[in-house]
Protein backbone atom coordinates (compact mmCIF):
# COMPACT_ATOMS: atom_id res chain seq x y z
CA UNK A 1 0.00 0.00 0.00
CA UNK A 2 0.80 3.31 -0.92
CA UNK A 3 1.82 6.09 1.66
CA UNK A 4 0.50 9.16 1.06
CA UNK A 5 2.50 13.39 1.00
CA UNK A 6 0.74 16.48 1.48
CA UNK A 7 2.71 19.12 -0.17
CA UNK A 8 2.34 22.74 2.16
CA UNK A 9 3.20 25.97 -0.16
CA UNK A 10 2.94 26.48 -3.47
CA UNK A 11 6.31 27.69 -4.45
CA UNK A 12 9.65 26.82 -6.05
CA UNK A 13 10.12 23.82 -3.94
CA UNK A 14 6.65 22.78 -3.77
CA UNK A 15 6.89 23.04 -7.74
CA UNK A 16 10.22 20.69 -7.41
CA UNK A 17 8.02 18.03 -5.25
CA UNK A 18 5.03 17.46 -7.32
CA UNK A 19 7.02 17.41 -10.42
CA UNK A 20 9.90 14.77 -8.90
CA UNK A 21 6.60 12.14 -7.39
CA UNK A 22 5.26 12.48 -11.06
CA UNK A 23 8.62 11.26 -12.64
CA UNK A 24 11.00 10.28 -9.79
CA UNK A 25 12.42 6.60 -9.33
CA UNK A 26 10.76 3.93 -8.69
CA UNK A 27 12.03 3.91 -5.22
CA UNK A 28 9.53 4.26 -1.90
CA UNK A 29 5.78 3.85 -2.07
CA UNK A 30 5.21 7.45 -1.76
CA UNK A 31 2.23 8.92 -3.86
CA UNK A 32 0.79 12.76 -3.59
CA UNK A 33 -1.89 13.23 -2.12
CA UNK A 34 -1.84 16.57 -3.08
CA UNK A 35 -0.80 20.59 -1.91
CA UNK A 36 -2.16 23.14 0.77
CA UNK A 37 -1.88 26.96 -0.47
CA UNK A 38 -2.82 29.17 2.24
CA UNK A 39 -5.42 30.95 -0.46
CA UNK A 40 -7.75 28.54 -2.62
CA UNK A 41 -7.32 30.38 -5.26
CA UNK A 42 -3.23 30.48 -5.52
CA UNK A 43 -2.96 27.26 -4.71
CA UNK A 44 -5.58 25.97 -8.32
CA UNK A 45 -3.36 28.07 -9.79
CA UNK A 46 -0.37 26.08 -9.17
CA UNK A 47 -1.96 22.62 -9.53
CA UNK A 48 -3.11 23.77 -13.29
CA UNK A 49 0.17 25.23 -13.73
CA UNK A 50 2.30 22.16 -12.49
CA UNK A 51 0.05 19.29 -14.09
CA UNK A 52 -2.39 16.72 -12.25
CA UNK A 53 -2.67 17.75 -8.45
CA UNK A 54 -4.99 18.11 -6.10
CA UNK A 55 -5.34 21.32 -3.92
CA UNK A 56 -6.19 20.56 -0.13
CA UNK A 57 -8.33 21.31 2.47
CA UNK A 58 -6.07 21.59 5.57
CA UNK A 59 -8.41 18.62 7.82
CA UNK A 60 -7.61 16.28 4.27
CA UNK A 61 -3.38 17.59 4.51
CA UNK A 62 -2.99 17.07 7.99
CA UNK A 63 -3.90 13.53 7.83
CA UNK A 64 -1.27 12.73 5.28
CA UNK A 65 1.27 10.06 6.30
CA UNK A 66 3.80 12.79 5.76
CA UNK A 67 3.36 16.57 5.53
CA UNK A 68 6.39 18.13 3.75
CA UNK A 69 6.45 21.74 4.64
CA UNK A 70 7.53 24.03 1.94
CA UNK A 71 7.12 27.33 3.30
CA UNK A 72 9.86 30.04 3.58
CA UNK A 73 12.09 29.10 6.54
CA UNK A 74 10.66 31.66 9.45
CA UNK A 75 7.43 30.13 8.53
CA UNK A 76 7.72 26.69 9.58
CA UNK A 77 7.01 26.92 13.29
CA UNK A 78 3.83 28.79 12.59
CA UNK A 79 2.90 26.45 10.08
CA UNK A 80 3.29 23.28 12.49
CA UNK A 81 1.51 24.85 15.02
CA UNK A 82 -1.33 25.68 12.54
CA UNK A 83 -1.67 22.16 11.26
CA UNK A 84 -1.24 20.88 14.90
CA UNK A 85 -4.09 22.54 16.43
CA UNK A 86 -6.23 21.65 13.47
CA UNK A 87 -5.26 17.94 13.97
CA UNK A 88 -5.98 18.36 17.55
CA UNK A 89 -9.64 19.53 17.06
CA UNK A 90 -10.02 16.70 14.46
CA UNK A 91 -9.08 14.11 17.19
CA UNK A 92 -6.65 11.07 16.47
CA UNK A 93 -5.86 10.41 13.25
CA UNK A 94 -5.75 6.52 12.17
CA UNK A 95 -2.68 6.76 10.02
CA UNK A 96 -2.09 3.00 10.51
CA UNK A 97 1.90 3.34 11.31
CA UNK A 98 3.79 6.29 11.82
CA UNK A 99 3.07 9.52 10.25
CA UNK A 100 6.21 11.98 9.26
CA UNK A 101 6.82 16.06 9.00
CA UNK A 102 9.99 16.92 6.46
CA UNK A 103 10.66 20.33 5.66
CA UNK A 104 13.98 21.93 3.26
CA UNK A 105 15.30 24.75 5.40
CA UNK A 106 18.95 24.31 5.76
CA UNK A 107 19.50 26.69 8.66
CA UNK A 108 16.82 24.90 10.80
CA UNK A 109 16.56 21.52 12.58
CA UNK A 110 13.48 19.21 13.00
CA UNK A 111 12.63 20.46 16.18
CA UNK A 112 10.74 23.80 14.13
CA UNK A 113 8.33 21.02 13.50
CA UNK A 114 7.74 19.72 17.24
CA UNK A 115 4.48 21.51 17.46
CA UNK A 116 3.42 18.39 15.12
CA UNK A 117 3.86 16.06 18.58
CA UNK A 118 1.92 12.69 16.39
CA UNK A 119 4.75 13.10 13.90
CA UNK A 120 8.46 11.83 13.42
CA UNK A 121 10.45 15.08 12.21
CA UNK A 122 13.97 15.32 10.06
CA UNK A 123 15.35 17.79 7.58
CA UNK A 124 15.77 17.16 3.72
CA UNK A 125 17.60 19.91 2.43
CA UNK A 126 18.90 20.22 -1.37
CA UNK A 127 22.32 22.05 -0.99
CA UNK A 128 21.89 23.41 -4.77
CA UNK A 129 19.34 26.50 -6.06
CA UNK A 130 16.44 25.24 -7.26
CA UNK A 131 16.10 28.16 -9.91
CA UNK A 132 15.84 26.49 -13.32
CA UNK A 133 14.74 22.32 -12.40
CA UNK A 134 11.23 22.93 -12.42
CA UNK A 135 9.32 20.33 -12.36
CA UNK A 136 11.35 17.31 -12.77
CA UNK A 137 13.04 15.42 -10.75
CA UNK A 138 16.28 16.16 -8.21
CA UNK A 139 18.43 14.28 -10.75
CA UNK A 140 20.13 12.17 -8.68
CA UNK A 141 21.60 14.94 -6.63
CA UNK A 142 22.77 14.34 -3.37
CA UNK A 143 20.00 16.06 -0.74
CA UNK A 144 20.90 16.56 2.57
CA UNK A 145 19.03 14.89 5.57
CA UNK A 146 19.48 14.90 9.70
CA UNK A 147 16.39 14.55 12.27
CA UNK A 148 14.58 12.15 14.57
CA UNK A 149 16.25 8.62 13.62
CA UNK A 150 12.89 7.01 13.47
CA UNK A 151 12.04 9.51 10.18
CA UNK A 152 15.67 8.28 8.55
CA UNK A 153 14.22 6.09 6.61
CA UNK A 154 11.10 7.52 5.42
CA UNK A 155 13.14 10.63 4.61
CA UNK A 156 15.93 8.31 2.91
CA UNK A 157 13.17 6.85 0.33
CA UNK A 158 10.77 9.89 0.03
CA UNK A 159 14.23 11.51 -1.27
CA UNK A 160 14.93 8.59 -3.48
CA UNK A 161 11.37 8.47 -4.86
CA UNK A 162 12.41 12.38 -6.21
CA UNK A 163 14.88 11.07 -7.95
CA UNK A 164 17.43 12.25 -4.92
CA UNK A 165 20.13 10.57 -3.65
CA UNK A 166 20.19 11.14 0.32
CA UNK A 167 22.73 11.46 2.43
CA UNK A 168 21.84 10.78 6.06
CA UNK A 169 23.84 12.56 8.55
CA UNK A 170 23.92 11.81 12.36
CA UNK A 171 24.84 14.77 14.05
CA UNK A 172 24.52 17.76 11.88
CA UNK A 173 25.04 21.80 13.28
CA UNK A 174 22.32 23.26 10.49
CA UNK A 175 23.40 26.66 11.40
CA UNK A 176 27.02 26.05 10.32
CA UNK A 177 26.46 23.44 7.36
CA UNK A 178 24.40 26.61 6.26
CA UNK A 179 26.61 28.92 6.73
CA UNK A 180 29.00 26.67 4.81
CA UNK A 181 26.49 26.43 1.41
CA UNK A 182 25.89 30.23 1.69
CA UNK A 183 29.82 30.42 1.09
CA UNK A 184 30.37 27.86 -1.27
CA UNK A 185 26.94 29.18 -3.40
CA UNK A 186 26.51 33.17 -2.35
CA UNK A 187 29.90 33.68 -1.33
CA UNK A 188 31.22 32.87 -4.79
CA UNK A 189 28.51 34.85 -6.38
CA UNK A 190 30.34 37.99 -4.54
CA UNK A 191 33.53 36.98 -5.00
CA UNK A 192 33.06 36.06 -8.81
CA UNK A 193 31.10 40.09 -9.14
CA UNK A 194 34.31 41.63 -7.68
CA UNK A 195 36.37 40.19 -9.77
CA UNK A 196 34.86 41.01 -12.75
CA UNK A 197 34.63 44.66 -11.49
CA UNK A 198 38.47 45.05 -10.90
CA UNK A 199 38.67 43.00 -14.10
CA UNK A 200 36.55 45.94 -15.94
CA UNK A 201 38.80 48.79 -14.53
CA UNK A 202 42.28 46.96 -15.14
CA UNK A 203 40.88 46.56 -18.81
CA UNK A 204 39.10 49.80 -19.52
CA UNK A 205 35.59 47.32 -19.51
CA UNK A 206 37.11 45.02 -22.18
CA UNK A 207 37.68 42.11 -19.76
CA UNK A 208 34.88 41.15 -16.77
CA UNK A 209 32.73 38.79 -15.52
CA UNK A 210 33.36 36.04 -18.58
CA UNK A 211 37.47 36.09 -17.66
CA UNK A 212 36.16 36.03 -13.67
CA UNK A 213 34.37 32.71 -14.58
CA UNK A 214 36.96 31.29 -17.21
CA UNK A 215 39.23 31.31 -14.05
CA UNK A 216 36.76 29.67 -11.63
CA UNK A 217 35.78 26.88 -13.86
CA UNK A 218 39.62 25.61 -13.95
CA UNK A 219 39.74 25.72 -10.28
CA UNK A 220 36.40 24.37 -10.09
CA UNK A 221 37.88 21.75 -12.26
CA UNK A 222 41.25 21.62 -10.81
CA UNK A 223 39.45 21.01 -6.99
CA UNK A 224 37.42 17.93 -8.58
CA UNK A 225 40.85 16.17 -9.17
CA UNK A 226 42.31 17.18 -5.52
CA UNK A 227 42.34 18.23 -2.89
CA UNK A 228 42.46 22.77 -2.38
CA UNK A 229 46.44 22.42 -1.10
CA UNK A 230 47.52 19.90 -3.41
CA UNK A 231 45.97 22.01 -6.72
CA UNK A 232 46.12 25.74 -5.06
CA UNK A 233 48.31 27.68 -8.02
CA UNK A 234 49.27 31.49 -8.00
CA UNK A 235 51.02 34.38 -6.47
CA UNK A 236 50.67 32.78 -2.86
CA UNK A 237 51.39 29.36 -3.68
CA UNK A 238 54.42 30.15 -5.60
CA UNK A 239 55.71 32.62 -2.82
CA UNK A 240 55.76 35.68 -5.09
CA UNK A 241 55.94 38.54 -2.30
CA UNK A 242 56.84 40.78 -5.28
CA UNK A 243 53.29 40.00 -7.09
CA UNK A 244 51.80 40.50 -3.91
CA UNK A 245 52.99 43.67 -2.64
CA UNK A 246 52.21 44.76 -6.26
CA UNK A 247 48.65 43.81 -6.12
CA UNK A 248 48.21 45.95 -2.58
CA UNK A 249 49.48 48.65 -4.53
CA UNK A 250 46.70 48.66 -7.51
CA UNK A 251 44.27 47.94 -4.28
CA UNK A 252 44.93 51.02 -2.69
CA UNK A 253 42.51 52.87 -4.41
CA UNK A 254 40.14 50.58 -4.43
CA UNK A 255 37.24 51.17 -1.64
CA UNK A 256 38.15 49.84 1.48
CA UNK A 257 35.51 46.61 1.98
CA UNK A 258 37.55 45.25 -1.39
CA UNK A 259 41.24 45.48 0.06
CA UNK A 260 40.25 43.99 3.54
CA UNK A 261 38.11 41.34 1.39
CA UNK A 262 41.95 40.57 -0.24
CA UNK A 263 43.61 40.64 2.58
CA UNK A 264 41.30 38.73 5.20
CA UNK A 265 41.62 35.94 2.03
CA UNK A 266 45.48 35.54 2.24
CA UNK A 267 45.93 33.51 5.94
CA UNK A 268 43.42 31.17 4.02
CA UNK A 269 45.61 30.88 1.02
CA UNK A 270 48.63 30.93 2.98
CA UNK A 271 47.82 27.85 5.16
CA UNK A 272 47.16 26.48 1.91
CA UNK A 273 50.05 27.04 0.51
CA UNK A 274 52.29 25.95 3.31
CA UNK A 275 50.15 22.69 3.54
CA UNK A 276 51.27 22.20 -0.07
CA UNK A 277 54.88 22.31 0.16
CA UNK A 278 55.58 26.53 0.13
CA UNK A 279 59.33 26.68 2.32
CA UNK A 280 58.17 28.49 5.63
CA UNK A 281 60.65 31.14 4.83
CA UNK A 282 58.70 32.46 1.35
CA UNK A 283 55.57 31.92 3.67
CA UNK A 284 57.38 34.55 6.16
CA UNK A 285 58.22 36.68 2.66
CA UNK A 286 54.69 36.88 2.52
CA UNK A 287 53.52 37.92 5.68
CA UNK A 288 55.85 40.74 5.73
CA UNK A 289 53.62 41.92 2.50
CA UNK A 290 50.55 42.18 4.57
CA UNK A 291 52.40 43.46 7.66
CA UNK A 292 54.34 46.76 6.07
CA UNK A 293 52.26 49.32 4.23
CA UNK A 294 53.03 48.92 0.47
CA UNK A 295 55.25 51.29 -0.71
CA UNK A 296 56.81 52.67 -4.46
CA UNK A 297 58.03 49.61 -6.86
CA UNK A 298 61.70 49.39 -6.94
N1 LIG B 1 14.37 27.62 -3.71
C1 LIG B 1 15.52 27.00 -3.48
O1 LIG B 1 16.44 27.02 -4.31
C2 LIG B 1 15.71 26.25 -2.19
C3 LIG B 1 16.89 25.49 -2.03
C4 LIG B 1 17.08 24.79 -0.85
C5 LIG B 1 16.10 24.82 0.14
N2 LIG B 1 14.96 25.57 -0.04
C6 LIG B 1 13.97 25.60 1.05
O2 LIG B 1 12.67 25.27 0.58
C7 LIG B 1 11.69 25.89 1.40
C8 LIG B 1 10.68 26.59 0.51
O3 LIG B 1 11.39 27.54 -0.28
P1 LIG B 1 10.83 28.01 -1.71
O4 LIG B 1 12.02 28.44 -2.49
O5 LIG B 1 9.91 27.00 -2.26
O6 LIG B 1 10.03 29.32 -1.27
P2 LIG B 1 8.91 30.09 -2.11
O7 LIG B 1 9.09 29.85 -3.56
O8 LIG B 1 8.88 31.47 -1.58
O9 LIG B 1 7.56 29.37 -1.71
C9 LIG B 1 7.14 29.27 -0.38
C10 LIG B 1 5.64 29.04 -0.35
O10 LIG B 1 5.24 29.06 1.02
C11 LIG B 1 4.00 29.72 1.15
N3 LIG B 1 4.16 30.86 2.09
C12 LIG B 1 4.74 32.06 1.82
N4 LIG B 1 4.66 32.84 2.90
C13 LIG B 1 4.04 32.12 3.84
C14 LIG B 1 3.63 32.40 5.16
N5 LIG B 1 3.84 33.59 5.72
N6 LIG B 1 2.99 31.41 5.86
C15 LIG B 1 2.75 30.22 5.29
N7 LIG B 1 3.08 29.92 4.02
C16 LIG B 1 3.72 30.86 3.33
C17 LIG B 1 3.59 30.25 -0.20
O11 LIG B 1 2.59 29.39 -0.71
P3 LIG B 1 1.04 29.78 -0.44
O12 LIG B 1 0.96 31.25 -0.72
O13 LIG B 1 0.27 28.95 -1.39
O14 LIG B 1 0.74 29.46 0.99
C18 LIG B 1 4.85 30.16 -1.04
O15 LIG B 1 4.59 29.85 -2.36
C19 LIG B 1 12.44 26.84 2.33
O16 LIG B 1 12.59 26.22 3.58
C20 LIG B 1 13.80 26.99 1.66
O17 LIG B 1 14.86 27.27 2.57
C21 LIG B 1 14.74 26.27 -1.17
Amino acid sequence: MSRDVAIVGTGTLAEVLVGALREGGDEGDWELLGVLGRDPGRAADFAARVGPCPVLRPEDAVRATLLFLAVPDDRIAPCAETLADLDRRLGPAAFGGEAFVLHAAGSRGPEVCRALEGRVAAVLHPPFSLAGLGGGTFGGRTLVAHGDPGARAAAEDFGARCGGRVLWVEDLDPALYHAACALAANGLSALLDLAARWLECASGGSLGLETALGLARSSIRALEGGEAHRVLTGPVRRGEAGTISRHLRALAGRPRVETEFYRALFPLLRDLAVRGGLPPSEAAALDRCFRDPPGEEG
